[in-house]
């Protein structure tokens, strides 16, 4: 395996999580091509927009998204709650 791509389709929202290609296999269009993969499973099944979260420190990943015709959307925040002690 050289490539990762988990996509997750709730019925409402196509969500695209763990996006990543083995150091040497990278710039061979394999994540490109795992995102294209997902995104046709998405639309079989009623999805209409891929969704990402990417750390903002994450600038190789912003190349690739960006070169997969995903866009930045400055109007959200994560929130989140820790639910156990650890
Ligand atoms: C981000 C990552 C998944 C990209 O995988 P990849 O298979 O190398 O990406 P691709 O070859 O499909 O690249 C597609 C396009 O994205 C852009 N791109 C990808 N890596 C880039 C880099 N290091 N610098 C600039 N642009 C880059 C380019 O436009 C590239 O097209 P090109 O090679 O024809 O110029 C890989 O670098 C990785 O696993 N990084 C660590 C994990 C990670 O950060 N994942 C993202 C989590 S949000």
């Amino acid at each position: 395996m050289v490539g990762t791509v988990i996509a997750g389709w709730d019925g409402w929202r196509a969500s695209l999580y763990r996006l990543a290609v083995l150091p040497s296999h990278r710039r061979q269009g394999i994540a490109k091509a795992l995102l294209a993969a997902a995104e046709d499973r998405f639309v079989t099944l009623g999805g209409r927009r891929g969704d990402a979260m990417v750390l903002e420190d994450n600038e190789r990943a912003h190349h690739t998204w960006t070169a997969a015709g995903y866009e930045r959307e400055d109007r959200w925040r994560r929130w989140t709650k820790p639910l156990t002690a650890s």
